[in-house]
């Protein structure tokens, strides 16, 4: 390995590093609500089946690849001269450079609220100046301040950059170290106070009880066995850090000696348990202010920005005198999680850069790309942060005019739906699937498991077990998650027509040509070798 890059000062500090990447907004925002609307109990055993047979699958892929080369995604993939699926390492970088234009908005924006509460800690805002701390007021006034929003994103990338501009162990596995003890304990604290709220039991129905969801009146229908499949595969994906590259720049600093599979383990299981807990300290604390303030369950706010930042704030503020207090623990938290993320992501951008002079010869200096890198990043993200989920006139669809020619679609909303569709809807799926059919069918799975074996022989179960994972399961899972996104964000809101046949075509149509190529090329590769 290439000793310059600098390496994990433990297994346990890596370990931290990667459950914090994993452990994020969407842990919060998205598990919780998906598992309640989506069948309770069956769908966790749902995404647990998901999260082993492809989340752990392709977790392990990606840092068995970055320990191989030892570079990051970008490197990595460089390095497989003779593949047809290099080119994937372009998506590598694209999807966490576009992530964080959206995700240190939404850093800032915790800062914000974090702000918010401090200041009725500290002046009691409601009860001396008269102002009414409602959720969706405060939000509305805080995405119509472009100003504010853009700051506040300045303060939260300032903040990730004096943590990346060290190397790995001093930097991100000391922030993580700390950081992650500290989030387990504030999500402890909040979920005592969430479960003595009167009403409480009614949110754990929500989230465990099967067709509760339905029963109760939170929504109108239960989605169909398919549709449950694919919300839990995406939820999977996108809480574990995958195919964004971060685990394989991950895995480039991990000793030679360390056991791959347990950590997978380790990290898929806490990120679980987390997703868990926080819907455990959220969603009953939101469900007993509906039931104290006379609410219908259907018009409670369970998931996304509205959960965070409209529901949750009318918590706190319905709380009385400690109020203030659980909010500023609650946003805490959440600013943790949402920092743990992002370093992840910039460290992909940093490692790429390192990489890409290193190849070359030249030896640059991290604080100094770490600096450029967030400058870059502060720039896109100037640009989600004044739009303000679609507030301020400069959505995309305000600036084509999109709308008028009907194709009106939810990425045209507002510039932060945009760069989530083409990262989260098309470059990450695309990415798994293409890289799974590298593996499995053109370089072969013995290729990995030989780095993830650490040279031995390896259990035959557990080698037959990657194996048909690798080479059917993932590509399949994957195709249906790269249809469901491209359907979700293709789909008129006023109906019109269905576009839902197309995607399948597209994401099929890539099945196949991939599987082909990487077959086709897999043969080459074994001629050449012999
Ligand atoms: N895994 C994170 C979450 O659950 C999401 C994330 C996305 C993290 C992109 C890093 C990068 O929210």
């Amino acid at each position: 390995m290439n000793n310059k890059r600098g390496s994990w000062g433990s297994n346990i500090g890596f370990m931290m590093a990667a459950v914090g990447s994993a452990v994020g907004l969407g842990n919060i925002w998205g598990f919780p609500y998906k598992m309640g609307k989506s069948g309770g109990f069956t769908f966790l055993i749902a995404y647990l089946c998901l999260a082993v047979a492809v989340g752990f699958v392709i977790l392990l892929s990606e840092l068995a690849l970055g320990r191989r080369f030892g570079y990051g995604a970008f490197g990595a993939y460089n390095q497989l001269k003779n593949s047809r699926f290099k080119w994937i390492r372009w998506l590598a970088v694209l999807s966490p450079f576009l992530i964080l234009s959206f995700y240190s908005v939404l850093g800032g924006h915790c800062i914000q609220y974090l702000s918010l509460n401090l200041a009725e800690l500290s002046f009691g805002l409601q009860n001396h100046y008269g102002i009414i701390l409602e959720g969706s007021t405060t939000f509305g006034a805080m995405l119509t301040k472009p100003l504010g929003c853009v700051v506040f994103t300045l303060m939260f990338l300032t903040l990730c950059y004096l943590i990346n501009r060290s190397d790995v162990a001093k930097g991100i596995e000391k922030f993580n170290k700390i950081g992650m003890p500290a989030l387990f304990f504030m999500l402890v604290i909040f979920i005592v106070r969430t479960l003595t709220m009167e009403g409480a039991v009614e949110g754990l129905k929500f989230m465990f009880v099967p067709g509760y969801a339905v029963e109760a009146g939170f929504i109108s229908e239960t989605p169909g066995f398919i549709s449950v499949l694919g919300t839990a595969g995406g939820q999977m994906f996108f809480s574990l850090s995958l195919a964004m590259g971060i685990m394989i720049t991950y895995g480039s600093y991990v000793h030679k000696e360390e056991n791959l599979k347990k950590s997978s383990i380790i990290i898929v299981v806490s990120d679980t348990i987390v997703a868990l807990m926080a819907g455990v300290a959220v969603i009953p604390a939101a469900v007993a202010l509906a039931i104290a303030s006379g609410m219908e369950y259907s018009e409670i706010s369970l998931s996304g920005p509205k959960l965070l930042f409209v529901t949750l704030q009318d918590v706190f503020s319905d709380m009385g005198t400690l109020g203030p207090l659980f909010g500023v623990i609650f946003y805490m938290l959440v600013l943790l999680a949402a920092i743990s993320s992002s370093i992840s992501l910039i460290e992909v951008l940093i490692a790429f850069f390192l990489d890409s002079a290193h190849e070359k010869g030249h030896q640059s200096n991290r604080s100094k790309v770490a600096f450029w890198v967030c400058v870059v990043v502060m720039l896109e993200a100037t640009l989600v942060a004044a739009c303000g989920m679609g507030s301020n006139g400069i959505a995309p669809a305000n600036l084509f005019s999109w709308t008028e020619t009907g194709i009106y679609a939810q990425w045209n909303d507002c510039w932060l739906d945009f760069m989530d569709f083409i990262s989260e809807g098309v470059a990450m799926p695309l990415g798994a699937m293409l890289m799974a059919l590298m593996i499995g069918w053109e370089l072969k799975p013995d290729f990995m498991l030989d780095e993830v074996n650490n040279g031995k022989e390896g259990g035959k179960f557990f080698n037959g077990f990657y194996t048909v994972c690798i080479k059917f399961i993932v590509p399949i899972v994957m195709a249906s998650i790269l249809a469901g996104m491209l359907k979700e964000n293709l789909t008129p809101y006023n109906g019109g027509y269905s576009v839902t046949t197309i995607c399948y075509v597209i994401a099929i149509a890539a099945l196949i040509i991939g599987f082909i190529v990487a077959v086709k090329n897999g043969k080459k590769i074994e001629d050449s070798e012999k």
